[in-house]
């Protein structure tokens, strides 16, 4: 653990050494089954997290944008409804104009006290702790390197109200019921003037789904690809990034966009740190993300077997995304 003193602003880092073998772990776990899978925090290193972030400016990733209007148009209501002390931010990314819109609007409220984000890139953290110290000087930044599936009991005491936002659509990258499983432990830290808010992307046209995860330009592909380099740089894999291509489509009947890396050609990718060599087929995919598109009652309902209530549906003209402000029941 780490902890950098500067006024206002602390971080405490609880990855490092550990995580290193969470990803052996989780490529041992995932890269031996008959359906390859890894999950999707690895994609996130400091160039995934860049790479991230230039998926959200293309122009076929519609998610973004429409959140942040949404927060935007009603960041004032989140603030009279919540008169939150706190945001947390999970998976928090850089300081994008999502955060400075709830930041904004929290502190026009003049009930902000501090800014908590949490994010496994260090890098990230660190960059959006100075950012939010510049530009809100009387918000305290506590940071958490972490993962929001391990290291949550690690959050610092609440200094009043809170607001737990999970945005982006994250909650949408867990399988069903690891998504409901989530929900519950955030639900539980939630003490009784505490929200939830969280942002889902909704079903709609199959074709514009698809092109939000299949962008021209090729940043997703690049995105996508770019695990294969965490892979080898982490654990002396050798996998060639040339020999396998970005796939993403929508499945129909689960309502989920699947994503995936397909081997080109048939071959074997040594991992020496795990003493393992990993067959590919020629045309094997793996799984490297699913990402949800919800409905408002398969919002609803996975609130509610969390034990939460809706507070407010925000959503955009269009019926594209919607941020959900949640409450415990
Ligand atoms: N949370 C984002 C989403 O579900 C993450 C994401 C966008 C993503 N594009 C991606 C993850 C491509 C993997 C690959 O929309």
């Amino acid at each position: 653990m780490t902890t950098t003193p500067a006024e206002n602003i602390e971080i405490r880092s609880y990855l490092r050494a550990e995580e290193e073998r969470t990803l052996a772990d989780d490529v041992l776990d995932g890269l031996t089954r008959p359906f390859k899978e890894l999950p999707p925090k690895h994609l996130y290193d400091a160039r995934g997290s860049e790479l991230f972030d230039l998926i959200c400016e293309q122009p076929e990733y519609y998610p973004t944008r429409t959140e942040t209007a949404i927060l935007r148009e009603r960041g004032d209501e989140i603030a009279a409804t919540t008169r939150a002390a706190e945001l947390v931010e999970l998976g928090a990314g850089s300081v994008d104009a999502k955060t400075r819109a709830l930041l904004g609007a929290l502190s026009e409220a003049g009930t902000l006290a501090r800014y908590v984000p949490v994010d496994v890139s260090e890098s990230t953290v660190r960059a959006s702790a100075a950012v939010v110290a510049g530009e809100h000087p009387g918000v305290a930044v506590h940071g958490l390197v972490g993962d929001i599936e391990r290291h949550l009991d690690h959050l610092p005491d609440p200094v009043g109200p809170r607001v737990l936002a999970f945005l982006g659509g994250t909650v949408g990258n867990f399988l069903p019921g690891a998504r409901r499983r989530f929900l519950r432990d955030l639900a539980g830290r939630l003490q009784a003037e505490d929200h939830l808010l969280i942002g889902t992307d909704l079903v709609k046209d199959p074709a514009v789904l698809e092109a939000a995860y299949n962008d021209a330009a090729g940043v997703t592909a690049a995105f996508n690809r770019n695990v294969l380099t965490v892979m080898n740089r982490e654990l002396g894999a050798t996998f060639d990034l040339e020999a396998f291509e970005h796939v993403a489509f929508f499945d129909r009947d689960r309502q989920w966009i699947d994503i995936r890396l397909r081997a080109l050609v048939r071959q074997w990718v040594d991992v020496p740190a795990l003493d393992l060599a990993i067959d590919f087929r020629a045309r094997e995919e793996m799984r490297t993300e699913i990402s949800t598109k919800f409905t408002r009652a398969r919002v609803e309902g996975d609130l509610g077997a969390a034990g939460l209530e809706p507070a407010a549906w925000l959503t955009d003209p269009d019926g594209l995304y919607a941020l959900t402000l949640a409450r415990p029941r």
